[in-house]
């Protein structure tokens, strides 16, 4: 069954008051609610985390300590992708990836990778861009080793994996500008999630994408197809929701991106939440500045993804990543951009304080 039939039915059913229960959902339990006084994000009832870098994790012992102190989740912001890792054919580089692995595991933080499969240019290495060959089975095995080679390299030590990340267009075609498309065909994400399960039983597997709190179409392009896989018996865990979205973002959309995803089946990653303040993706105003106008509204904003999020099964709750931990490190900080929970100095901004409304409401 097509996913957007499925929607249609248990929305039709939820508008005359049934009560529908979510595939793959354990009946609600009702998570006890943390004190406001003293609650830190990890207090969440799911897991809390951020991408993080690994000069910031040697070298500033702030960053180390809030994410200590505040998170329960890590995801390596570049450190754990393909041109990150694969130095040539069958060769790697581990160094970055352990030492932000060797963090979480030293502190008790679930470790979330990021990302196996991805189309981007400057994240694929030149091995693999050079690589002069139209053989699908030979880039199946040259994908199916890649996985194997890593998951297997950290398994017990990576809990989840973004498996294939962005496969689709804004408009719910495939993404045909993409190496692994053009060398395999539309089947290649079936490859690439059962290269995964077979070198790490264990692991949670992911298909991670943004736009889904903007874009119906790929909404439904993305939910049809991971129900499409598993009907083929390709072991897809969950969904990662980008989340990246600004102070303008409909409310609404980022409500129906979250239900979907979990009627869709499985699990939900809201796998890389910031809220831009500067129109990033029109034309950010490189004259902006900080205002308390624009903090009160990123903090509704934060508060409503996390109000959101809690009206989904627990059971299906895999966590809230957010992209960075503090605003001076943020892909978005040029624009410029006051993106995350912790200002420049790690102090809590507002942002921080209507997450914490939240989950103690
Ligand atoms: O580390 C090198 C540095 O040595 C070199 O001097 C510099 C200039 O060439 O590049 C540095 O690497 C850059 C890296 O970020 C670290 O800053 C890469 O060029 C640049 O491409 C890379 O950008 C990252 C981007 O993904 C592409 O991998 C961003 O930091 C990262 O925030 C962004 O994250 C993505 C997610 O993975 C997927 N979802 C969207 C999200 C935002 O684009």
């Amino acid at each position: 069954m097509l996913y957007s039939s499925l929607i249609v039915g248990m929305l039709a059913l939820a508008s005359c008051g049934a009560n529908v229960d979510l595939p793959g959902a354990a009946p609600d339990e009702d998570p006890k609610k943390p004190e406001p006084t003293e609650t830190v994000l990890k207090d969440a009832p799911f897991k809390v985390g951020g991408a993080v870098t690994v000069p910031l994790l040697k070298n500033n012992s702030q960053y180390g300590d809030v994410i200590k102190a505040e998170l329960n989740s890590l995801t390596s912001e570049n450190d754990m992708k393909m041109n990150a890792l694969s130095t040539a054919e069958g060769a790697y580089d581990w160094t970055n990836a352990d030492y932000t692995v060797n963090f979480a595991v030293e502190n008790d933080i679930r470790m979330h990778g990021h990302t196996l499969i991805w189309y981007r240019e400057d994240a694929l290495p030149q091995w693999i861009k050079e690589y002069a060959s139209d053989d699908k089975d030979e880039w199946i095995e040259i994908m199916e080793t890649y996985i194997d080679d890593v998951v297997t390299y950290f398994k017990g030590r990576v809990d989840s994996w973004d498996v294939v990340n962005e496969a689709f267009e804004d408009d719910g075609e495939w993404r045909t500008e993409n190496i692994w498309y053009q060398k395999i065909g539309e089947d290649y994400m079936d490859y690439a999630f059962k290269a995964a399960r077979k070198a790490d039983p264990d692991a949670k597997l992911f298909y991670n994408d943004y736009g889904m709190e903007y874009s119906a179409a790929k909404r439904t392009a993305i939910c049809d197809e991971v129900m499409a896989m598993k009907s083929r018996g390709v072991p897809v865990d969950g969904i990662g929701i980008q989340m990246h979205i600004n102070i303008t973002s409909d409310k609404s959309s980022i409500q129906t991106a979250i239900n979907e995803a979990a009627l869709c089946g499985g699990l939900v990653h809201v796998s890389e939440l910031d809220v831009a303040v500067n129109p990033y993706h029109v034309a950010p105003d490189p004259s902006l500045v900080w205002t308390e106008e624009l903090a009160q509204k990123q903090k509704e904003m934060y508060k409503h993804v996390f109000e959101s999020y809690m009206t989904i099964p627990a059971a299906q709750q895999f966590g809230i990543t957010f992209w960075g931990v503090y605003d001076d490190h943020s892909w978005l900080k040029e624009n410029p951009d006051w993106p995350l929970p912790f200002d420049r100095e790690f102090e809590k901004k507002p942002a921080y304080d209507g997450i914490i409304e939240a989950i103690t409401e």
